[in-house]
């Protein structure tokens, strides 16, 4: 390669692109405003972070699994309604004060589900989209409170004008605007087995979001924290978008946690049975934690008590609760990088593959729920499943909109609630 321009001397000079040299190959096949504007869009990635996250995939096949021991968890259907009662009043008073807000992580792409558009935008038969009953549930709370909960959006790169275009077209569901604030989470290169980058179309390289923990330094980075500073807010609660009946901001839990003396707390359901794909609570060498269900050793996933329960059998359902002052300095902590494998289409290099029968790329993403290894103490609701949790993830069969619908409608009937 002879020296010539700034993007070929990165391509000269540092290693983890020469790796990627594939990629200059590339760009000097396209017409010059084009190669310009594709040499830019790869300068801008996280191309030697790419880098040692490969070289560290690769070492982490010999690596030894956690330690894991049961972590303890309350139960919401054995406490009296007078402590229920307790606990709602205090959460009540957490939102009158204006101290609490809410975050939606909406950046996922919901390839599993095969819609077309931002997963936020569905509705799965009971006439209104998961983003507008999220938006019915804080909008019912704000007036009982008498003060507008502050509602953070995590877009994705991929589905964020979408996602605004889609509130705007909905008059944001009735929400005071100026309470809404969408923010966007950052994007990671996938790659192919052998670690190099590549494209899924043509001129475009295949990126994808970098996971639900991408909400801390998105918060931090978008201004959000700041706001909520600026707003007086102290407890954060944040939920998926996946979930058709998630307690938005939830005062039990707003309750139990402030009352608890914890810094964070967690909704769990039981897990239906070993199998399901959800991650589990856990201490993991001690701290607060989730394993998630394509980490969890099958002989832990399958363990049982005396008494036949799963021991690890509190499943995550993206309820979560942090206070500001521990996600302030979550913001700046890093967290695990995750590696799943995925089906994704190969443009170059070649042979193209733009139909995979089978996972072909390599994905990496941060977990929101690392972060709980940062506090000393996460308490956790065990809550009842049939109330809380109507995971929508699959076009059909398990975790379905039909399998949403019928569970949100054994407990709402026709209502929209
Ligand atoms: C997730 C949980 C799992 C839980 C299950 C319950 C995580 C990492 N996993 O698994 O423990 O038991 O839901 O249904 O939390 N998201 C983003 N940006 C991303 C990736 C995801 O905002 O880059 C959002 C999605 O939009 C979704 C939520 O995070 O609302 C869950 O993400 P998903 O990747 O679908 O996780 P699951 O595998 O379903």
């Amino acid at each position: 390669m002879r020296n010539q321009s700034p993007s070929e001397n990165l391509f000269v000079d540092n290693p983890a692109y020469a790796k990627q040299a594939h990629l200059w190959e590339y760009a000097q096949g396209l017409p010059s405003p084009e190669k310009e504007a594709f040499l830019r869009e790869l300068s801008a990635l996280p191309v030697e972070c790419m880098a040692s996250l490969y070289a560290e995939s690769q070492a982490a096949q010999s690596k030894q699994p956690p330690v894991l021991s049961p972590a303890g968890f309350s139960e919401k259907k054995s406490q009296t309604p007078e402590t229920l009662a307790f606990w709602e009043a205090e959460g009540f008073a957490l939102l009158e004060k204006g101290a609490v807000a809410a975050v939606t992580m909406a950046g996922g792409q919901g390839t599993r589900l095969g819609f077309d558009g931002p997963k936020g935008c569905l509705d799965i038969g009971v006439g209104a989209s998961l983003f507008a009953l999220q938006a019915i549930r804080l909008s019912k709370l704000s007036a009982r409170a008498g003060k507008t909960i502050p509602w953070y959006i995590m877009t994705s790169e991929e589905n964020h004008p979408q996602t605004v275009a889609f509130f705007e077209e909905n008059a944001y569901f009735s929400y005071p605007k100026e309470d809404i604030f969408f923010f966007r989470q950052g994007c990671l290169p996938l790659l192919l087995p052998d670690g190099r980058m590549f494209l899924n179309a043509p001129g475009r390289m295949a990126v994808g979001p970098d996971g639900n923990g991408g909400v801390f330094a998105a918060l931090a980075k978008s201004g959000a924290l700041e706001d909520m500073r600026r707003r007086g807010v102290a407890w954060i609660f944040f939920c998926g978008i996946d979930n058709a009946l998630v307690k938005m901001a939830d005062p039990v839990l707003l309750g139990f946690v402030s009352l608890s003396g914890a810094k964070g707390a967690s909704k769990s359901v039981a897990k239906t049975d070993p199998s399901e794909r959800v991650g589990v609570f856990g201490l993991i060498s001690g701290r607060p934690g989730i394993v998630e269900y394509f980490e969890l050793p099958s002989e832990l996933a399958n363990l049982r008590d005396e008494q036949g329960s799963l021991v690890y059998g509190d499943a995550n359902i993206i309820s979560h609760v942090l206070a500001l002052s521990v996600l302030e300095e979550i913001c700046h902590k890093g967290l695990p990088y995750h590696m799943a494998r995925k089906k994704e289409p190969v443009f170059f290099p070649n042979p193209a593959n733009l139909q995979p029968e089978a996972p072909n790329a390599l994905k990496f993403e941060t977990f929101i729920f690392d972060a709980f290894v940062f506090l000393d103490e996460m308490a956790i609701l065990r809550c009842e499943r049939n109330e809380e949790f109507a995971p929508v993830k699959n076009s059909q069969g398990a975790d379905s909109p039909a399998t949403a619908l019928a569970l949100y409608r054994a407990l709402y009937g026709d209502m929209l609630a």
